[in-house]
């Protein structure tokens, strides 16, 4: 994926001040720290007058490669671009769309699936509504789900739509629209089940989003959450292993929010949802691990990229971790986290 994002043609103004900001103030968010920045010296920022401060904003762009320059000359790579994805560049946006489809597509995945959306009580003709559903490629698996009479897929990004209408060609269930999970452009109660596929890890406020899948649910309708755990990504064979470097940095770089899956339990609860189903499942690839092979690599570049380690460095590790897969090596896991709450009947 790293390879295809760095011939990103577009260069974009971003606004990063507040993070600058958090980061002179000591504030280690994910956000404007997912792979360790040095201290930044106090008070930069803070002192700068607004003129000073727009001007810095102005010379703030997303480069070539997907990075955020620093004051420093470091870069900083910019995180989760699914969180921001109507500012991406379409040339990643395509990258995007391949990933989801062949994830989707992962014997493994569809596997963990199966038995997460078999838990989930449907009544006869149910409505489903995936939130932040891509390319649509789970929202084609729900509309084949017996007992659903139509799905509607939604999500901010109208590439990702286009590309979800084209796939989902000739299923007459099937729909697809434009908006955002935090105000869902729907009326109260219109849905028997609310899905949220790997997406919550992706959007900053998701208890906003939650909230508003609790609105548009009928009483007694289902919420079905998967989601990555990703704090438990894992390419270690034993400590201290260099390969694992690559997975952190990986993960600081395509999710917002790594620790989202423990807190979904509470999170649910407090919209007013009756917590049904708590599961983990374990996601392994150690033959052919094709994904995995991918946040190696663009864990590597990241690692290059905010000056960590020196290109060589980073082909070395790729290298190793390649030399593990075809000896039979190499391990790598992430847990998920399925939930399954329901809103309660009258
Ligand atoms: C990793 S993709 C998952 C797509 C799909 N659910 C799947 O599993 O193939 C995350 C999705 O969340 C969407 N997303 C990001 N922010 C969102 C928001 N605020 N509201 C709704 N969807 C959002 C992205 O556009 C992207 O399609």
């Amino acid at each position: 994926m790293s390879r295809a994002l760095n011939v990103a043609p577009k260069i974009q103004p971003v606004d990063i001040v507040g993070r600058f900001r958090d980061l002179e103030r000591g504030v280690r968010t994910h956000e404007n720290n997912p792979i360790g920045l040095p201290d930044a010296p106090q008070g930069r920022l803070q002192s700068m007058p607004i003129p000073a401060l727009i001007l810095f904003k102005a010379f703030c762009y997303i480069d070539q490669e997907f990075r955020l320059p620093l004051l420093t000359g470091e870069y900083l790579p910019m995180p989760d671009p699914y969180s921001q994805i109507t500012t991406v560049a379409p040339g990643i946006l395509d990258v995007l769309i391949k990933a989801m489809e062949l994830r989707a597509a992962d014997p493994r995945s569809q596997a963990i699936r199966k038995v997460f959306l078999s838990l989930v009580d449907l009544p006869d003709a149910a409505r489903v509504l995936e939130i932040g559903c891509g390319s649509g490629a789970i929202t084609r698996e729900l509309a084949h789900l017996p007992k659903v009479a139509e799905v509607v897929g939604l999500d901010p990004s109208p590439v990702f739509l286009a590309k979800a209408r084209q796939l989902a060609a000739g299923i007459a269930n099937l729909y697809f629209d434009e908006g955002d999970a935090r105000s869902l452009p729907y009326a109260d109660n219109e849905f028997d089940l609310a899905v949220f596929h790997t997406c919550l890890t992706h959007v900053p406020g998701p208890e906003k989003a939650v909230a508003e899948a609790f609105r548009v649910l009928r009483q007694g309708g289902h919420l079905a959450i998967l989601d990555g755990d990703y704090s438990t990504t894992s390419v270690a064979v034993g400590d201290h292993d260099p390969l694992q470097a690559c997975a952190e940095a990986a993960i600081a770089g395509l999710v917002n929010d790594r620790w989202l899956s423990r807190r979904l339990p509470g999170m649910v609860r407090s919209s007013g949802f009756h917590l049904q189903r708590l599961d983990s499942y374990g996601y392994l690839q150690a033959d052919s691990p094709d994904y995995m092979l991918t946040l190696v690599d663009r864990g590597a570049d990241i690692l290059v990229n905010s000056s960590r380690i020196d290109s060589a460095l980073a082909d070395g590790l790729k290298k190793e971790a390649r030399r593990r897969a075809e000896s039979g090596e190499f391990f790598g896991f992430i847990a998920f986290t399925g939930l399954v709450a329901r809103k309660p009947p009258l």
